[in-house]
């Protein structure tokens, strides 16, 4: 079976020098580790349930997916936030060589973007999957309104062309699902946003697009069990490197896939780390205003671009690649211009054993350069693995949450964007946050230049 591999050495002092973290740093932090393990698998967290828990739904979901793929030419996803970078980064990886429907996430109200898609697809051949877990978010429920009225005034039903994807009781979605006699399938209680992937807010795009939905289950399930081991712990290994680090002035944790297919990983990882660690307050109430940022960098393309910052700029950056052992293809460079002798060393190799010498050719230079990095290696890109990785993530963020303190699944500065959101698009029972906001220090002209 197809595994995941995590490299550490290069995170140790005895390889990047003083940058990177000494073996009785990682001792001294016995306790924190310990208190972790203890808190993620001691505490009933939602995401954990999904890999093994959701037998009574697959074949529904499954099934749905073969229908949609049948009978459409074209799936759009309508969600933001954790209702849609999962469903963009898990396509992206593993439609390669899938053929069968057209697939699009419309994960922003750019009218230029949404008047496109109307211009690509036609909607009587189109199903929408709107996804909220809230049920009342302002860009998913404009999307579902605009793509309603659109359907409406071509005498379509609603129930035809749109699948709900929802809390069960909460929300205005839910609502409307009812009402309109939608599909719907459940987001469950306890599953935030951005570790919903692998629950139907993922799954049925995923079974739509035809990928093998238990495979990427199976694929979380392994890495849970690896992950709650109280030993040789990846996820807890690769969370206390990263709270360490935040201590030691490494406030950047770049996420740099060696493979086009996993650009998107670093996407949803950005979300996931940031969203989740990004807190105010500790559990306690103290004010720790505390959090990593996350970047995202794609090999080799950003060798020619960021690889410069990392390896010379400010040692505050841990810097993560995820190497894919075996692609679903590759090509051979052919030995052309046989009179340019300087690029003769390119001829008869093949394109990926060149993306995998540049990527250890990088990991060289931030070696010598002393900054700390960690090689995660998937042997492909399947759903197996691909359900592995999200599994580990998630994993590693609930174990880097409670070594920081925090609560790694509440969001309250998204949810005063949202807030300020309604008052400003003049929604009922939100005056007095418009009025507060109307109340802010007026901006100076002095400092608006055009
Ligand atoms: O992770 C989260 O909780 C957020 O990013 C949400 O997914 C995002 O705000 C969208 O929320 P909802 O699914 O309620 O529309």
């Amino acid at each position: 079976m197809a595994k995941l591999t995590f490299d550490f050495n290069n995170a140790t002092a005895g390889m990047v020098g003083d940058h990177g973290f000494t073996e009785e740093e990682i001792a001294k932090a016995n306790d924190m580790l310990a208190g972790a393990h203890r808190a993620v698998n001691g505490r009933q967290m939602g995401f954990r349930l999904l890999p093994n828990g959701q037998e009574d739904i697959l074949q529904d979901i499954i099934d749905t997916g073969a229908s949609i793929r049948s009978a459409y030419d074209n799936f759009v996803v309508l969600g933001i936030g954790g209702s849609a970078l999962g469903p963009i980064s898990v396509g992206h990886a593993l439609s390669y060589g899938r053929h069968g429907i057209n697939f699009f996430v419309e994960d922003n109200v750019d009218p230029e973007r949404l008047t496109r898609l109307f211009d690509t697809i036609d909607i009587g051949r189109t199903m929408f999957n709107v996804i909220t877990k809230s049920g009342k978010t302002s860009e998913t429920m404009a999307q579902l309104m605009c793509v309603a009225d659109r359907l409406q005034k071509k005498g379509l039903a609603l129930r035809e062309h749109i699948v709900a994807t929802t809390d069960e009781k909460n929300g205005n979605l839910i609502r409307i699902a009812k009402e309109e006699h939608l599909k719907t399938f459940v987001i469950p209680a306890g599953v935030g946003g951005r570790f919903s992937e692998l629950c139907p807010v993922g799954l049925l795009p995923a079974a739509v697009c035809g990928l093998d939905i238990r495979a990427m289950l199976a694929g979380a399930a392994y890495m849970d069990a690896v992950c709650g081991r109280e030993e040789n712990n990846p996820a807890a290994l690769y969370a206390l490197l990263h709270v360490l680090g935040i201590s030691k002035g490494i406030n950047i944790s770049v996420m740099m896939p060696y493979a086009d297919s996993l650009k998107y990983m670093a996407d949803w990882y950005a979300q996931l780390w940031a969203e989740s660690l990004g807190k105010r307050f500790d559990r306690d109430g103290r004010e720790v205003n505390t959090g990593q940022t996350p970047v995202g960098a794609l090999g080799v393309t950003d060798q020619h671009s960021q690889i410069q910052l990392y390896t010379e700029g400010p040692y505050d950056k841990i810097i993560t690649f995820l190497k894919v052992g075996s692609f679903r293809c590759d090509l051979d460079i052919p030995a052309a211009f046989p009179y340019v002798e300087d690029i003769a060393y390119l001829g008869g190799k093949t394109f990926g054993a060149l993306l995998e010498a540049e990527r250890s050719a990088t990991e060289y230079a931030l070696l010598r350069a002393g900054r700390p990095n960690i090689t995660i290696t998937m042997d492909d890109v399947s759903e197996y693995t691909v359900g592995a990785l999200l599994h580990f993530f998630e994993m590693a963020t609930a174990y880097a949450g409670e070594m920081l303190g925090i609560d790694a699944f509440d969001q309250p500065g998204v949810e005063e964007g949202k807030l300020a959101t309604f008052a400003l698009m003049g929604k009922s029972g939100f005056e007095e946050k418009k009025a507060e906001m109307d109340a802010q220090t007026p901006k100076k002209s002095e400092w608006i230049i055009e």
